[in-house]
């Protein structure tokens, strides 16, 4: 980072803490309280997970929406056309989301009532989905702040990680679309790369997120590690990896179903996994589904930026025995 950068990043870091809406500090990280509250991240420390949940997990922006389409496609018996009926904030809900405020109970209302086909109307988010073998939610939060039940490994536990170049660079343009970070559209690139490194954004370091799942997973049957960049290179494969870890046996003309509707052509116009009813998103601003690429960041990234996060992940990175694919 240059000095000049050094030198405006508490000032960068203020604005940014400034902008975004009653933000919480829990636990050292930093949370949006228009969708998240301290009492939350606390009770989710006591929520009871069994050998009917499969927790997905991620550091936002690294394919969570993918790897949720996925995943449920699999709940549903590889029975893609099922899934079409009901819409994903509905088939897998967002573990931190603060339900007691009464603009997120409208959500909820609003989302059953447009999101969902007439047989899943009257059920609750959080319940088992009909038709469907295992129930599903996902989460953003650090692994230390996981439900003692999930740390315990009583449920299965899919991480989905992402390299951090392109992780950043879609961050920056979730951050000027997000309405609950403050939509930040006129966020400049080389204001939020220091930022990112800084470890101090929703979520904290991808570093500290991505290294503390590694070592969960490495001590835990029940927790599987993906990368976005594999799923990248041969989704058929990926997907027969988790079928075997959620123990969903397909066949070849159910795996292709899934592969077809798992593709990022499927899903950006798949109304039901594309987050476009979304309130909480302005996708005039940025799609959702936006590229869908490796190897963005250098689009984005100058020679210097490049060269001084090379040596942070080096030196971040060095002996977890953890590596990514950048293009
Ligand atoms: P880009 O902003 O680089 O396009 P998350 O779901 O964790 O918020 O991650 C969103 C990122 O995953 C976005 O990246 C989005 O385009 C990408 N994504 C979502 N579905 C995808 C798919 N089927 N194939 C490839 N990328 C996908």
């Amino acid at each position: 980072m240059s000095m000049e950068l050094m030198e405006k990043l508490p000032q960068i870091q203020e604005q940014y803490f400034f902008r975004l809406p009653y933000a919480h500090i829990i636990a050292d990280y930093v949370w949006p309280g228009v969708i998240m509250s301290p009492k939350r991240v606390i009770d989710i420390r006591d929520l009871e997970f069994g050998p009917q949940d499969v927790v997905i997990a991620s550091y936002p922006k690294s394919g969570t929406t993918w790897i949720s389409e996925l995943a449920s496609a699999l709940a549903y018996n590889g029975n893609t056309e099922e899934v079409k009926h009901v819409r994903q904030d509905v088939r897998v809900p967002w573990l931190e989301l603060e339900n007691d405020y009464w603009w997120v109970r409208v959500f909820h209302w609003w989302s059953r009532l447009t999101g969902t086909d007439l047989k899943e109307k009257k059920k609750e988010p959080n319940q088992l989905l009909a038709g469907t073998r295992f129930r599903l939610c996902f989460t953003h939060l650090p692994v230390e702040l996981l439900p003692k039940s999930v740390l315990e490994g009583k449920c299965k536990v899919l991480y989905v990680s992402r390299n951090p170049k392109d992780n950043a660079v879609s961050f920056f343009h979730f951050h000027r679309m997000a309405r609950f970070l403050g939509l930040q559209k006129n966020l400049d690139w080389n204001e939020f790369f220091p930022l990112y490194l800084s470890g101090s954004l929703y979520c904290g370091s991808w570093f500290e997120h991505v290294l503390g799942y590694w070592q969960f997973a490495q001590n835990n049957k029940n927790v599987m590690f993906c990368k976005y960049e594999d799923m990248k290179e041969n989704l058929e494969t990926e997907i027969s990896k988790i079928a075997n870890f959620v123990e969903i046996e397909l066949s070849d003309e159910q795996r292709q179903r899934v592969v077809k509707h798992c593709t990022f052509e499927t899903m950006k116009d798949n109304k039901m996994a594309n987050r476009d009813a979304i309130w909480l998103f302005n996708q005039k601003i940025s799609k959702f589904m936006r590229k869908g690429q490796v190897g963005d960041w250098k689009n984005y990234f100058t020679l210097a930026q490049s060269a001084a996060f090379d040596e942070i992940y080096a030196e971040k990175m060095a002996g977890s025995g953890l590596d990514f694919k950048f293009e």
